[in-house]
C-alpha cells in the first residue's frame, strides 16, 4: 500500500457481485478510505457487471477460456491491474484459482471472502455441507490469499447460528448479509494502516494476528 490517499481496489467477480456492491457502497459513503478503481469479471454478462455499471464503476470482462487458460488470463489481468493502479485485489465471488506465481508475487495484496468458518469447509457448497453435517454454527471468513486454496491467514470471521428449519437458501442469505459487513470492514482496516502484511503474516494494530477475530451476528441482523 504505497500510494498516498485512498486505497485503490480492483474487485474480481464471477457472478452476482453483492459483495462488490457492498464494498463500493462503503467506499462511496466514506465509511472506508478506499476507492473501487475497476471491477473485473471473468464471465461475460453476469449480474455483477450490470450492478457495477449502474453504480458508475469502471468494469471490464476478461473471459477465462477453458481449462488451460490461466497463463493468458493472468497476463491480461496483470495489464488491467496496472491500468487500474490497484493497491489491493479483492476477490468477491471470483470462481477461478489463480496460480502460485501470481499470488506469491502479490503476497498481502489479495483478499478473499469464503462462506464458511475456515478452516472448516474449504471449497464449494459450504452451506449444504454445514447443514448435512448438522453443525450449529456457520459463517464467513475474510482472509489473505496464499497459494493454498482457501488456506491463507484469516483476519475476521462472522458467525451465525444454524437454525433448525434452515435451508441452503435461508442459511446462505443470512451468511451473505454478514459478508457485506465484514468484508468492507477489513478493507477499511487495511486502508487505515491498522492491518498490514509483514513477515508473511497479518498484523493488526501493531501485533501479529495469531487467531482470527470473530464477530457474532444475531439471527435477525442483516446488511
Ligand atoms: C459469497 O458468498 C462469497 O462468500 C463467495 O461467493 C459468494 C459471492 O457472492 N466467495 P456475490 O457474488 O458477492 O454476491
Amino acid at each position: 500500500m504505497t500510494t498516498p490517499g485512498p486505497l485503490q481496489l480492483a474487485i474480481l467477480i464471477s457472478g452476482r457481485g453483492s459483495n462488490m456492491a457492498a464494498i463500493a457502497r462503503a467506499c462511496a459513503g466514506g465509511e472506508i478510505d478506499a476507492r473501487v478503481r475497476m471491477v473485473i469479471s471473468e464471465r461475460p454478462g453476469v449480474a455483477g457487471l450490470d450492478t457495477a455499471r449502474a453504480m458508475g464503476l469502471e468494469s471490464r470482462t476478461l473471459p477465462w477460456r477453458g481449462l488451460n487458460d490461466r497463463l493468458r488470463f493472468e497476463r491480461a489481468l496483470d495489464a488491467a491491474l496496472a491500468d487500474a493502479r490497484a493497491d489491493l485485489i479483492v476477490l468477491a465471488g471470483f470462481m477461478r484459482i489463480l496460480s502460485r506465481e501470481f499470488v506469491e508475487a502479490r503476497a498481502g495484496r489479495i483478499l478473499n471472502i469464503h462462506p464458511s468458518l475456515l478452516p472448516l469447509h474449504r471449497g464449494l457448497h459450504t452451506h449444504r455441507r454445514v447443514l448435512e453435517a448438522g453443525e450449529r454454527a456457520h459463517g464467513a471468513s475474510v482472509h489473505f490469499v496464499t497459494a493454498e486454496l482457501d488456506g491463507g491467514p484469516v483476519i475476521l470471521q462472522s458467525r451465525v447460528a444454524v437454525l433448525p428449519d434452515d435451508t441452503e437458501a435461508t442459511l446462505s442469505a443470512r451468511v451473505q448479509a454478514t459478508e457485506h459487513i465484514i468484508y468492507p470492514r477489513v478493507i477499511g482496516w487495511l486502508a487505515d494502516g491498522r492491518l498490514a502484511w509483514r513477515e508473511q503474516r497479518p498484523w493488526l494494530d501493531g501485533r501479529p494476528l495469531e487467531v482470527p477475530l470473530v464477530e457474532e451476528f444475531d439471527v435477525n441482523r442483516g446488511s
